[in-house]
């Protein structure tokens, strides 16, 4: 086992052990049921926060959902060339539980700092020992991504899941803001679900970040997932035989040779 895979272990483990001591399996389940449904039927209630509502959701959350997506960016981050070469600070925006953005900082030669901002107060404890646990030197905050002081650069930033949950003006800003920033040096790596329903938006900044250079992708991961991300998996009726989304990356230095 690489550091690496055991802090993911040691990561999972300490999740387990934090929300089964509030919280039992049935519930945790249930749960994920009710997160799922909110994802894929009722998206609009995203935006005011319905995700993260309750101790199960936010538990199915951290247990479920994180490890996918810490997994899924592993995946894209050790695929997309140069993304983890002299990566010197890493901006998590729309953080959650720092599942996303510790993986591609883990994945780093040289770990970059981290610095994840989120809106909901509940995410930056979650964040903060997510990064810790992966032995990165990380700044968590408080903030409405849409309209906070972002670090000056050079920075690696990462958007998991998160635009998504934007209303549509303030996504196209900030991706307007964020694609300006990777042509003075930034990288910049947004990452979604391959479900249809984020299409209109995509193919649009799909366009645009070709355009500057960049590259879309989508992943379809077939690894063997945590025993407690199998178990939810099941119990919730749910099928993640593989693992699947979708990226667009801008800035990563051309490929040699
Ligand atoms: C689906 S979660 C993804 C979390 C994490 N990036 C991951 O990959 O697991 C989306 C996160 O974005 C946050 N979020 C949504 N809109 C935001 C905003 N305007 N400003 C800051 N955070 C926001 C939510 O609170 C939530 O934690």
């Amino acid at each position: 086992m690489t550091a690496t895979e055991g802090a993911f272990a040691h990561w999972i483990a300490a999740l387990e052990a934090t929300h089964f001591s509030q919280l039992t399996f049935p519930e945790v389940s249930r749960a994920l049921r009710a997160l799922s449904s909110t994802y894929v039927e009722r998206r609009e209630k995203l935006a005011e926060g319905a995700a993260l509502s309750g101790a199960g959701k936010r538990a199915a959350f951290a247990l479920f959902y994180g490890p996918l997506h810490h997994l899924l960016v592993t995946h894209i981050v050790e695929a997309l060339p140069g993304a983890t070469e002299n990566v010197p600070a890493l901006l998590d925006l729309g953080c959650g539980t720092g599942a996303s953005g510790a993986a591609w900082a883990a994945a780093c030669g040289k770990p970059p700092r981290v610095l994840g901002i989120d809106r909901h107060p509940w995410t930056l404890g979650q964040a903060a020992a997510a990064y810790r646990a992966f032995g990165l030197s990380a700044t968590v905050r408080q903030g409405d991504i849409t309209t906070a002081n972002l670090p000056k650069g050079p920075v690696a930033i990462l958007a998991a899941f998160t635009m998504n949950e934007l209303a549509e003006p303030a996504r196209d800003a900030l991706l307007t803001r964020l694609v300006d920033r990777a042509s003075h040096g930034d990288r910049l790596l947004i990452v979604e679900p391959l479900a249809g329903f984020v299409a209109r938006w995509w193919n649009r900044w799909r366009d645009t970040f070709e355009a500057a250079g960049g590259r879309a992708d989508e992943w379809r991961l077939h690894t063997a997932l945590p025993p407690i991300v199998a178990k939810l998996d099941r119990a919730a009726g749910l099928s993640h035989r593989e693992i699947t989304g979708r990226s667009l990356w801008l800035g990563g230095p051309a490929p040699q040779g």
